[in-house]
């Protein structure tokens, strides 16, 4: 403690002795506090000395009514930590934390220097502090809103990915497709390679694109991609319903470019790439919400009319909470095992005698229940009845000169209840989703997890489940509701 009488003397702390000379405090709002951490005892006693020769109240304790703690060499981090072990329990410290330069240009000046960014430690530390990304490998171990903080680096990723798909390259496809599955789950945007050292799925190449897109504000070889004839050409033709990449590089290779040219070439087309090319524009075009909703509505009523109890959900990426999508995708089931046989056509025919079809095609069910299950599925493709359809439209507000219909690309899929889980589970997506649920099940679990069942290679039977709860719980992962599945 310092004594009474020498505080009378020197009200500025232990510090000053009373040889030296002291200016009086001329700056009232101003308490200053030294931190002696990594300045040394020495030169914080000639700082200190200093200092009040200047006017300045420079205390040698630290208490709540020091507005600025100078320091030299800390970090903010440090200097925060050190001060909550000073204030502990009486609340936290609202002085400013400012480096020495602050203090030795207010000693040049004669009064305190108005405080700039670079003199504020808290500052320097948003600037060096760096947060490293981390996330579990799996995408189904991921939550992934729709609120991509990173839509540049993914829109790119997924570019690329797109033109690897475009050309046959599906490994590649893949491995861009998880990288951007990676950065869209991410709480922040990214802003140096630095912080994704320890993320998962970013091979060089991502990276490198990741690095050309922070550093210059483009990727080269996005750019370059997304300029190229070929990719350009691609995705027109492959933009025709019912034309896949096989039969755009085939027209590519006899010398067809666009939609006119097509047209004019007079090549047979199938019936779905006819009513492709004919509602080309309205099919490239986003179906809405609203739109989503409308069609909901008429599969409903088609639905509830041909078979009463039958069941309709929404599923795709609407279900996930997309906003805009290029189809609208339906499950049916009933509730009775064994109703909804036979319900597909009833539906069609219904939608048809309506109006509403432009084009349909069904596909059998080839994927029968037997006595101890379902049978094993042999790959991945879904064998439910479903129906690839285009609908008309009929838009409900309707500005004037516009046509008062469009047409929408629905899917429907009929499951039976006993599967109505895992079809739930596989239609809802995204892909990438469903693709690493998929390799989790095989890789982590040795089960075989399709849209019809899920099957357990080391007890070698099927495992149940009537929701997908049970379906997650069964491959060990947390539940993912679909609105974070959108990786
Ligand atoms: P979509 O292609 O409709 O994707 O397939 P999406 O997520 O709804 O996206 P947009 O908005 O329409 O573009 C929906 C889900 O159905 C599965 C896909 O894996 C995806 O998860 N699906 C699709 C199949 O299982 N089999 C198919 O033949 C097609
Ligand atoms: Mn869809």
């Amino acid at each position: 403690m310092i004594p009474l009488k020498r505080r009378k003397v020197v009200p500025t702390g232990a510090g000053n002795t009373g040889s030296e000379e002291t200016s009086p405090n001329k700056f009232p709002q101003v308490v200053l506090f030294l931190l002696e951490r990594k300045m040394g005892a020495s030169r914080r006693a000639f700082l200190s000395q200093l200092g009040r020769k200047k006017g300045f109240q420079v205390e040698e304790l630290f208490s709540e009514g020091i507005t600025h703690v100078i320091c030299e060499n800390n970090s903010g981090d440090e200097v925060i930590a050190w001060l909550e072990s000073q204030v502990r329990g009486r609340g936290r410290a609202t002085a400013h934390l400012l480096d020495v330069s602050w203090f030795t240009e207010s000693m040049r000046a004669g009064r305190p220097v108005e405080i700039l960014d670079r003199h504020q430690l808290q500052q320097q530390i948003r600037e060096v502090e760096v947060v490293v990304f981390s996330a579990p490998s799996y995408a189904c171990q991921r939550r992934t809103t729709l609120d991509n903080h990173n839509a540049i680096l993914t829109d790119a990723l997924s570019l690329l990915a797109e033109n690897a798909e475009l050309s046959g390259e599906d490994g590649r496809g893949v491995a861009f497709r998880r990288a951007a599955g990676v950065l869209k789950g991410l709480p922040e945007p990214v802003t140096a390679v630095t912080q994704l050292v320890g993320l998962p799925c970013l091979g060089g190449h991502s990276l490198r694109v990741v690095k050309d897109i922070l550093e210059n504000g483009a990727s080269c070889e996005v750019e370059d991609t997304k300029q190229s004839e070929r990719f350009k050409v691609l995705k027109v033709l492959t933009g025709i319903f019912g034309v896949g990449v096989k039969t755009a590089e085939r027209w590519i290779q006899e010398g067809i470019r666009g939609l006119q040219q097509l047209q004019d070439s007079g090549r047979t087309l199938n019936r779905a790439q006819q009513a492709g090319l004919q509602h080309y524009e309205d099919l490239n075009q986003h179906v809405t919400r609203s739109e989503a909703d409308a069609v909901a509505a008429v599969v409903e009523e088609a639905v509830a009319s041909v078979l009463p109890g039958a069941r309709m959900t929404l599923i795709g990426g609407f279900r996930r909470g997309k906003l805009t999508g290029h189809d609208v995708d339906f499950l049916i089931t009933h509730p009775e095992e064994g109703r909804e046989v036979g319900l597909m056509p009833k539906v069609v025919s219904w939608l048809e005698s309506q109006g509403f079809l432009l084009y349909q095609k069904t596909t059998k069910n080839s994927y029968l229940e037997g006595e101890d299950g379902p049978a094993r599925p042999s790959s991945n493709m879904d064998r439910f009845e479903r129906c690839f359809s285009i609908f008309k439209l009929t838009e409900e507000v309707n500005g004037e000169g516009l046509k008062p219909w469009r047409a929408v690309r629905v899917d429907l899929v009929v499951s039976p209840i006993s599967q109505f889980a895992f079809a739930l589970l596989g239609w809802t997506g995204s892909k990438l989703f469903e693709r690493e649920l998929r390799r989790w099940a095989g890789h982590k679990k040795a089960m075989s997890l399709s849209s019809h069942a899920l099957y357990d290679n080391t007890q070698r039977r099927y495992l149940r489940a009537s929701s997908e709860e049970e379906i997650f719980a069964h491959l060990g992962l947390e539940y993912i509701p679909p609105s974070e599945r959108n990786a």
